[in-house]
């Protein structure tokens, strides 16, 4: 699914479970030796995915820490993003010569529980919800797509409210971002299927 939102020079891969071989090295086992077992799975097939994407890349498997604020340490030369919900888990990864950064993001394909989109939203996004259901849940879904995409360029917090995002059918998106910092926009793609909402941006060098 993933792959349907990416450009040309971005290499994915995705599972719709945990059913994978000898996914960790010990020094990434140790991260999560104390979290529960949902997240021993999700961050061990997170990795996983992580690997056979670098693998289209030509990069060779090598342990991926938790770096600056959660954000995944890819190797030198790449940028990659990392998500996972329920039924489904993803990574992508591109040469940082050919994009500056990515970033992905899965939800499942529900309505937000009640109050949370008044938390992330400005009101011009919520006026743009009116009328279209479902919808609350594909804003949140593109706003973490690009604050993992943000992130490691800017290396700071970008609240909710400091990005205006525009939803549109056919699925496309763009987001104006409302500080400064190494990036004032970005365009995204998304879809939805398989009870899945799914939001990817690139950010071309
Ligand atoms: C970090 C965050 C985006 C993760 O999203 P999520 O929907 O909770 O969880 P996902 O499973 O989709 O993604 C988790 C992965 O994100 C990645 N991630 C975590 N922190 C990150 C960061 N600072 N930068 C980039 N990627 C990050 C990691 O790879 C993580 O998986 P891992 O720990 O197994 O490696 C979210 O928890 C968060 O903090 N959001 C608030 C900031 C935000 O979204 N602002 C909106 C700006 S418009």
């Amino acid at each position: 699914m993933i792959g349907d939102l990416l450009p040309p020079g971005v290499a994915w891969a995705e599972r719709f479970d945990d059913e994978v071989p000898g996914a960790l090295y010990p020094v990434e086992e140790q991260v999560v030796a104390k979290a529960v077992p949902k997240r021993r799975r999700e961050f061990a097939t997170g990795r996983w995915c992580a690997r056979q994407a670098l693998h289209q890349l030509g990069v060779p498997p090598a342990p991926i820490l938790p770096a600056e604020r959660g954000a995944p340490g890819w190797p030198p030369g790449i940028a990659g993003s990392i998500t996972h919900c329920d039924g489904y888990r993803a990574a992508v990864v591109t040469r940082l010569d050919a994009y500056a950064s990515v970033g992905v993001d899965a939800e499942p394909d529900e309505p937000l529980p009640p109050g949370v989109l008044e938390a992330i939203s400005l009101p011009e996004e919520r006026a743009q919800l009116t009328g279209r259901p479902g919808r609350d849940r594909l804003l949140f879904c593109a706003k973490e797509s690009i604050y993992k995409a943000w992130f490691p360029l800017a290396r700071r917090w970008l609240d909710f409210t400091e990005a205006r995002v525009e939803l549109r059918e056919g699925g496309t998106f763009s987001a104006e971002i409302l500080v400064d910092g190494p990036v004032s926009g970005f365009e995204g793609r998304w879809l939805t299927g398989s009870g899945l909402l799914l939001a990817a941006v690139t950010v071309p060098r």
